[in-house]
């Protein structure tokens, strides 16, 4: 699965997919994610990107020329399943978007700074508008690195065991069950011992249990 991410900022996605889980996915060659720098689509001396709203008020609105050309460039290049607007008034993000996303081919997604984008560029060229939680970044960045974190994970092979994506918290509809390691007692704290009495179907149905605990007390929305 590729992703074209675009940013004035393109510094700031290096680490986020150099580490762990998403650096191990590229090098398998499972996924693909390239950041493009929109200056680079600034046909003005200065790069500028951004500029005044039309109709006055605070905030600089990045024009439509640089996006519009690195937009363009991509689409002669592939066919894109979505493009993506990462935005706080978009659609908020969850697993379910996520398990969807991750059937996709080809996600373009434009990470926007300032005032915000000119409303063109989302009228023509964006498909969906995602935001990922009802406050306010400084740019489209983070939330971008958020939104392919999520995706990439799913993909098939990326994690070594693959059912682990599978049972994460929202995969079902209950939050996990909590989990211990070694040692099995740490200054009198000691690990429930249903974990150390080798009985699968017992620790089956003690996890259970404790999902559905953990779920009632902090989210019982997600039992309606
Ligand atoms: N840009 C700024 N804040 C954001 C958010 N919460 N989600 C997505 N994009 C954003």
């Amino acid at each position: 699965m590729r992703f074209d991410i675009i940013t004035v900022l393109p510094d700031l996605l290096e680490s986020p997919f150099a580490h762990s889980i998403l650096q191990r996915a590229q090098k398998k060659g499972l996924a693909e994610i390239v950041v493009h720098n929109l200056r680079d689509y600034s046909s003005n001396k200065q790069k500028s990107v951004d500029d005044y709203q039309y109709g006055g008020g605070s905030g600089m609105v990045m024009g439509i020329e640089p996006f519009a050309n690195c937009i363009e460039k991509l689409l002669v290049e592939r066919k894109y399943d979505e493009v993506i607007f990462m935005t706080p008034d978009g659609k908020t993000l969850n697993q379910s978007m996520a398990n969807e996303l991750s059937g996709k081919e080809n996600i373009m997604i434009l990470a926007g700074h300032y005032k915000g984008i000119d409303q063109r560029i989302r009228d023509i060229f964006v498909t969906r508008e995602i935001s990922i939680g009802d406050y306010v970044l400084s740019g489209g960045e983070l939330p971008a690195a958020v939104l392919v974190d999520s995706i990439v994970r799913l993909l098939p092979g990326v994690l070594n065991d693959e059912t682990s994506a599978l049972s994460d918290s929202f995969q079902g509809e209950l939050l996990d069950a909590p989990v211990y390691t070694r040692p099995a007692d740490w200054r009198g704290h000691r690990v429930p011992d249903i974990l150390l009495s080798g009985h699968e179907a017992a620790i089956n149905d003690w996890r259970h249990e404790q999902a559905l605990e953990r779920t009632k007390q902090r989210r019982p929305d997600l039992l309606e």
